[in-house]
This record gives structure tokens, C-alpha cells and sequence, in this order.
């Protein structure tokens, strides 16, 4: 009879050779830079608008209230809101009716504020905190600053999408937020299914920084999540904390190139110059005022 670890040892190089097997035709064919259709483009835009209002205060989003951005969506009905715009941002959960999602949203920050958090001294790679993140493969790191921003509100955020999922009854909740927003979105999106089962999370992030390493990366990209991080043509917060320093973006980047298309680019930081590592090779080739967009007509970083 075959020991535990022998057949430990056969079944993992059974699994790399069947990994080392390309992939069929048709799956390497829909791998390839492709363009978004003018509705997937269309379908993007609510999320666009919420994560805008992310920048309105926390009074205004409770109440819907906040001019234009709050009426592209008018059906929103607002569950809890927080943050006082310096010391934390502000956020805002509530329903959609009719995307039929709960939605979460971080207000971000402008670039000059974002960049010392993106190549100071906040530099630095640590583990989630356990309790906010129980039983994380003990490889995962992510960017100690983001880690502190969404463990502020990680608490109020997990209630109130409790109560969302009560009220409304669905147990689809879509994150998003631009820039820092982006950022501490994303780590809600690893944090929620860690303690609301059977949760079905979507994370739509707008100019996201890198937040974690390759195993973070690796860890979403294996999640039954779906992350999507849109970045604005030469906007260069996207290309940072730099690849060097350890970082990774998990898959699902789409970007805005200059002529104005949408392209989904495959895989993990897809080093195509029609991708955002490709076109902004340095932060000298980007452009600070892509950051804020416009994503399909959208601005972010004021309300
Ligand atoms: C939110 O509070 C500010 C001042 O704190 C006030 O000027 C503003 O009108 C309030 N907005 C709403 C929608 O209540
Ligand atoms: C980048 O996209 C190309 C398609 O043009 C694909 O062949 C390649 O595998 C992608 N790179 C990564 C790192 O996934
Ligand atoms: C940066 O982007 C803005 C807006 O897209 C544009 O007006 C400006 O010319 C760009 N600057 C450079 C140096 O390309």
C-alpha cells in the first residue's frame, strides 16, 4: 500500500503534468486581448457612478442624496454609510433593485495623496490580521497601509451587508471604489466570504493600485470572485507599488487605451503595451490626470 505522502508526491506531479498540457484552442483564442462590446461597456456604468459617489459624504450617501451621481442611480436604497473623509474614508452599503446586488463602496483619494502610500515607507508587505482574515495560506501578503485602511471599517462594512442580505434577501454583493477606495475594496472582497457563506462577490475597482503579493494575487484568481480592475489610459497608480517590490494585480484587468476602447487584458499584469504594465513602463511615461478618468464618461475623486 502506497503512503500518505507517496500518493501526495504522485498527485502532485500528476496535477503538473496535466497543468503542463496547453490549454484547447478555443480556450487560448478567447485568452487573447480582446475588446469589451459597446453593452458590456454600457453594463459597466452603474458601478462607475457608485464608485464616485464613494467621495460623497457619509450623510449625503445615507440619504441618496448627492446630485447627479446618486441619480444615475436612482433606485438605490441606502442600508448604512460611515467614514469622515480624512482619517477614514468615507464608505457607503446599500441595495440595488434593479442589478439585484448589494453594493459597497470606499471613496478613494486623490494622487498626490495616494503616491506616499505607493512608494514610501508604507511599502512595506505584512499578513492580513488573522481575525479579520482567518485561515489565509500563511504565504499571502498585502501592503501593510491598504491592510490598516480596510481593517478601520471592516467591522461596520460586515454588518451592514448582513443586514443588506436580511432586508433584501440575495447574497450577491458587488464592492467597488476608485483608487485607495479600489484598494480597500478589493481586500473586502477576499474578507466578506470569510465570514457570510455562501456569498456571491464581484469586485469592480476603478485606477486599482497593486495590493499584495503573488499569492494574494494567485489566492483571488482562485476564489470563485469576479474581479474586474479598470485602469484609464497613462494613469500610473495602476503600475504601482512596483512588480519589483514583490506586487501583483490579480487577473481581470480592463483598460481604457487612448483611442477610447475598453480591452480585457488576459492574465495577471499582461505585459502588453496595449495593457496598462506596457503602456506605462515608468511613472515618468504616465499621466497623473488619467487617474481620476474619465471611465466611460464617469469622474471619480470629487462629489
Ligand atoms: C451633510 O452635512 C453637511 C454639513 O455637515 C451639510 O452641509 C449637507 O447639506 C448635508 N447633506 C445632506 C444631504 O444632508
Ligand atoms: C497577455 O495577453 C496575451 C494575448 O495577447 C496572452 O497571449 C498572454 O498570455 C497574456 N499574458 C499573461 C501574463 O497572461
Ligand atoms: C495628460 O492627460 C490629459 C487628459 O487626458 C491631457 O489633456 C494631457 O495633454 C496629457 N498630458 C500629457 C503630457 O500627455
Amino acid at each position: 500500500m502506497l503512503s500518505p505522502f507517496r500518493l501526495y508526491t504522485i498527485l502532485l506531479i500528476t496535477l503538473s503534468v496535466v497543468r503542463a498540457v496547453p490549454p484547447p484552442a478555443e480556450f487560448r483564442r478567447r485568452q487573447s486581448i480582446t475588446a469589451l462590446s459597446p453593452s458590456q461597456v454600457a453594463a459597466l456604468k452603474p458601478y462607475s457612478y457608485y464608485a464616485s459617489a464613494g467621495y460623497c459624504a457619509a450623510n449625503a450617501t445615507l440619504a441618496w442624496d448627492c446630485g447627479a451621481i446618486c441619480q444615475a442611480n436612482p433606485s438605490f436604497q441606502p442600508v448604512a454609510s460611515g467614514g469622515d473623509g480624512s482619517s477614514v474614508q468615507f464608505w457607503f452599503v446599500g441595495f440595488d433593485p434593479t442589478l439585484n446586488t448589494i453594493i459597497v463602496s470606499h471613496q478613494g483619494t486623490n494622487p498626490q495623496d495616494i503616491l506616499p502610500l505607493l512608494t514610501d515607507g508604507d511599502l512595506t508587505l505584512e499578513k492580513p490580521d488573522a481575525t479579520l482574515f482567518p485561515g489565509l495560506d500563511s504565504s499571502i501578503e498585502v501592503h501593510s497601509g491598504f491592510a490598516q485602511e480596510q481593517a478601520k471599517t471592516a467591522t461596520s462594512i460586515l454588518g451592514a451587508v448582513s443586514s443588506a442580505i436580511s432586508k433584501y434577501g440575495t447574497k450577491s454583493v458587488t464592492l467597488t471604489g476608485h483608487s485607495l477606495g479600489a484598494a480597500i475594496a478589493l481586500l473586502d472582497a477576499a474578507y466578506l466570504p470569510l465570514h457570510i457563506p455562501e456569498l456571491v462577490v464581484t469586485f469592480i475597482g476603478y485606477g486599482l493600485p497593486r495590493v499584495g503579493d503573488q499569492s494574494w494575487a494567485n489566492y483571488l484568481d482562485a476564489q470563485p470572485i469576479s474581479v474586474t480592475h479598470i485602469n484609464n489610459q497613462e494613469d500610473f497608480v495602476p503600475t504601482l507599488p512596483g512588480m519589483f517590490l514583490g506586487y501583483h494585480h490579480p487577473s481581470g484587468e480592463v483598460h481604457i487605451v487612448d483611442s477610447g476602447s475598453w480591452l480585457a487584458c488576459p492574465g495577471q499584469d499582461n505585459a502588453s503595451t496595449e495593457c496598462i504594465v506596457g503602456d506605462v513602463p515608468s511613472i515618468f511615461s504616465g499621466n497623473e490626470s488619467d487617474h481620476d478618468g474619465p471611465y466611460g464618461g464617469v469622474e471619480m475623486g470629487s462629489c
